[in-house]
This record gives structure tokens, C-alpha cells and sequence, in this order.
């Protein structure tokens, strides 16, 4: 497949966001976690992180915590344990460990932790991305629900995060807002 550049695309988040009228206003809350070994060991200035917060907060969200982890996927699942049953965030977003990396871990500790499969969130950034790079096809994200929240693997670069954040916001909303039980209509848009 021939690559194109990314101004040649017209995706997605070029849509105005805009919230679904329902009887809940309160901002979504959110928490990022950035897995990467030498992050964590400060051996690597961590900008995917703060890509995501400013996007999701530019979205209107409150995010909660974001923070970076090594590629452990005992540590990562017990904090995306804590986010989704203490902390009972609407939305926990990691960015990186996708790949092919004997390391990238990312996509099975959040299996583990989810209690139902989302997988069209995971298939859209994939497909979307795939019209900005072939290389789009060696994130293995995945997007889950766990309790009232719903977890999305992020590819790890600050580009791929802005680039697949961008596809997915302003689907999510009504996910979100479905999730939460303030929305149950699904008008056809
Ligand atoms: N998706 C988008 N939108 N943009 C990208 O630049 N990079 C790909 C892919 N997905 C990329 C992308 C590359 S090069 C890899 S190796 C995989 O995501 C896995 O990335 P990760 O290991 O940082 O999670």
C-alpha cells in the first residue's frame, strides 16, 4: 500500500466535538499511563504522555493522573485495577508497548484486567491509521471495559498518539455517556 502524508488525510477528528444532550454534564475524567522502560528510568524525556493529557483536556475531559511505567505487566495491570475500581475513571488511555518487542506487554495486562471486549475503538485507529502509515498494522492495541470504564491502547510515539487520539475523540463520547448509563438512545449520525 502506498503511504500518504498526513495532510493528504481527511480524518475523523477534524469533526467539531461536540457533547450529546443527556441529563449528566460532569467532564469525563481520565488517567494516561506511558509504558516505556527508559522512561521510567528517566533515561527518556516522556512527550506521549502530555500529548494525550493536552489533547484530552483541550476535549474538555479532567484527567486525573497521568504517569509512566517500565513494560511490567504486573505493575501495569494493578494500576489499571486501581484507576477503574478506586479511582472510577471514565476513561484510562496508554500510550505504547504495542509492538512487537519481546517487552510490549502493553495489550495483554490489559486484557487481563478487562471484563468485556471493545474492540472496534482498537480497529478504528488501526484502519484510520493505516491511511497515514503501513505501520499502523504492527500496533497491537486493544480497547477494553473493565466496571464502568474503558481502557485504549495507544501506539507510543507522541505522533501515533496525536494521530489516533484524533480519530477516536469524538466518537467516544457517546460511548462514554452510554457507559456511564446517561445516554441510551443511539440516533443515527
Ligand atoms: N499509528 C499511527 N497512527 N502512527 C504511527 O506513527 N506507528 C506504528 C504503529 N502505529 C504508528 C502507528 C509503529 S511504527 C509501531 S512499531 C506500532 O504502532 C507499535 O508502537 P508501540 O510499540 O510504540 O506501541
Amino acid at each position: 500500500m502506498k503511504n500518504i502524508s498526513e495532510d493528504q488525510v481527511k480524518a475523523p477528528e477534524e469533526k467539531k466535538h461536540t457533547h450529546e444532550q443527556s441529563g449528566d454534564e460532569r467532564p469525563f475524567t481520565a488517567a494516561v499511563i506511558t509504558l516505556s522502560d527508559k522512561g521510567a528510568k528517566g533515561q527518556r524525556v516522556d512527550e506521549s504522555g502530555p500529548a494525550a493529557v493536552q489533547m484530552l483536556e483541550e476535549a474538555g475531559y479532567e484527567v486525573r493522573e497521568a504517569f509512566v511505567l517500565p513494560d511490567e505487566p504486573e505493575l501495569l495491570e494493578k494500576e489499571l485495577i486501581r484507576l477503574a475500581d478506586e479511582l472510577k475513571v471514565d476513561l484510562v488511555l496508554t500510550s505504547g508497548g504495542t509492538g512487537f518487542s519481546l517487552r510490549d506487554c502493553t495489550p495483554e495486562a490489559t486484557m487481563a484486567v478487562a471484563d468485556r471486549n471493545a474492540p472496534g475503538i482498537a480497529e478504528y485507529i488501526r484502519m484510520c491509521s493505516a491511511r497515514i502509515t503501513d505501520r499502523a498494522m504492527l500496533s497491537r492495541g486493544v480497547s477494553v471495559i473493565r466496571k464502568g470504564t474503558l481502557i485504549i491502547n495507544l501506539p507510543g510515539s507522541p505522533k501515533a498518539v496525536r494521530e489516533s487520539l484524533g480519530f477516536i475523540l469524538h466518537g467516544l463520547d457517546h460511548g462514554l455517556r452510554i457507559l456511564r448509563g446517561s445516554a441510551s438512545e443511539c440516533a443515527a449520525k
